[in-house]
């Protein structure tokens, strides 16, 4: 049987090591040397990943679950091992409750559309921040229009945070579902997930945790955090894209109906009715993305190679070494300043437009995301349509926070 490849270990944080296990960060943008700030919008691949996508296709690639022959079991066997790492990866208490899925997106929809079957109903109220990503909203929406619920909202504070005090007052017994993000792609602002779960359950509502920007810096804990479901991407986390999370406690999944349905998810099927297959194939409709999440398993792998709190501690440096550099240059607003902050740095230049200063900093190799960063309702409560988003990582440098520093300068004599 084949196992999934071992890892290099890294035991102390080294920049320049890490850098060199990712062979995109090599190359140059319009001549100069790449300096990809762009990570909460993907993460680039370590060899590792590379290596493990190109093994599986090259000599185990075989449909799961449904073979008769040697190739399937290999396929299989290490499917079902990624699954198990990410169990592993965020404390899940059974493998079971590892669902996959083409991302974050899909796995919110599947929660939303399963709830607005089996659970809400009219008059229910679901709540969610200010500060989510559209895939945190829109099923929402769907799922309060077919099911007669509503949407509360609870507002941010001036520095971007969630304002406790007003969710605790919203919450009631009409609450059914809490629908929040981890941590804020747009600010950075980390949620207290365990208080605002403590809180929710005390009013009996179902907790789900957008957990897409979280997962790559801070360890994860399912059990710890309480919550019923969590989502995240691979892609975001070092593996590939299309691949993706949904945990559930074995006790809601259970209760979940599915709502994409084909094979492998069914137990028994005749032309008038079927009946589901177990956990977790009820929700693994058609063939899955058996390379994804293989992929998938060698990034957890490679996180486990290194040394993940020098990592974070890191990237807290470059954030703040980040907006020191910046906020020197006057004129610059800043959004986004929670006390729990991820590395992610927000802002707008003067009266520039983001999308210039976006692409004049393409122009000088420095990749950074601009616009509403698919948090449409955010923007508008800060009165704004956009800001330009450095996102950092655990292969950036303080070389790099200078070198945008430096193509920052450039571009303010000149707009
Ligand atoms: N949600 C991703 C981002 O914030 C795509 O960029």
């Amino acid at each position: 049987m084949p196992s999934l490849p071992a890892v290099a270990q890294h035991n102390t944080f080294d920049i320049a090591k890490i850098r060199q296990d990712f062979p995109l960060l090599e190359q140059k943008i319009k001549g100069q040397a790449l300096v990809y700030l762009d990570n909460a919008a993907t993460t680039q691949k370590p060899q590792i990943v590379l290596d493990a996508i190109n093994q599986f296709y090259r000599h185990n690639n075989a449909n799961v679950h449904r073979g008769a022959h040697t190739l399937s079991d290999n396929a299989t066997e290490l499917f079902e091992q990624a699954r198990t790492k990410v169990q592993a990866f965020i404390n899940a208490k059974h493998g079971h409750e590892i669902i996959w899925t083409k991302g974050t997106t899909e796995a919110i929809n599947t929660i939303a559309n399963g709830l607005a079957q089996s659970l809400l109903k009219p008059g229910d109220e679901i709540i969610i921040s200010a500060m989510e990503h559209h895939a945190n909203i829109v099923p929402w929406q769907m799922a309060a229009q077919r099911s007669g619920a509503k949407i509360v909202v609870v507002p941010i504070n001036e520095q971007g945070e969630l304002n406790f005090s007003i969710y605790k007052a919203l919450l009631n017994n009409k609450t059914a579902i809490v629908a929040m993000t981890h941590v804020s792609n747009a600010l950075g602002t980390i949620n207290q997930i365990r208080e605002i779960v403590q809180s929710a359950q005390q009013v009996g509502a179902i907790t789900v945790i957008d957990g897409a920007q979280a997962v790559a810096h801070c360890p994860v804990d399912v059990q710890q955090l309480g919550c019923d479901y969590y989502a995240f991407s691979g892609h975001k986390l070092f593996g590939p894209t299309g691949i993706g999370v949904l945990y559930g406690k074995e006790r809601c999944l259970e209760q979940l109906p599915p709502t994409q349905t084909g094979g492998e998810m069914i137990k028994t099927v005749t032309f008038q009715q079927a009946t589901w297959n177990e956990l977790p194939f009820k929700f693994e409709a058609g063939t899955p993305n058996i390379g994804g999440a293989i992929g998938l398993a060698a990034a957890i792998d490679y996180l486990a190679g290194i040394d993940r709190a020098g990592a974070i501690v890191h990237e807290q440096r470059l954030m703040n070494y980040c907006e020191d550099l910046v906020l020197s240059m006057g004129d610059i607003q800043v959004y986004g300043r929670a006390k729990n902050k991820m590395a992610i740095f927000s802002f707008l230049m003067g009266d520039a437009h983001p999308s210039d200063v976006g692409t004049l900093l393409n122009q000088q190799g420095i990749a950074v995301r601009t616009g509403h960063h698919c948090t449409m309702p955010l923007m508008n409560e800060l009165g704004i349509t956009g800001t330009v988003r450095a996102s950092f990582s655990l292969y950036n440098t303080e070389e790099e926070v200078a070198m945008l520093f430096n193509a920052l300068t450039k571009i303010k004599t000149f707009l």
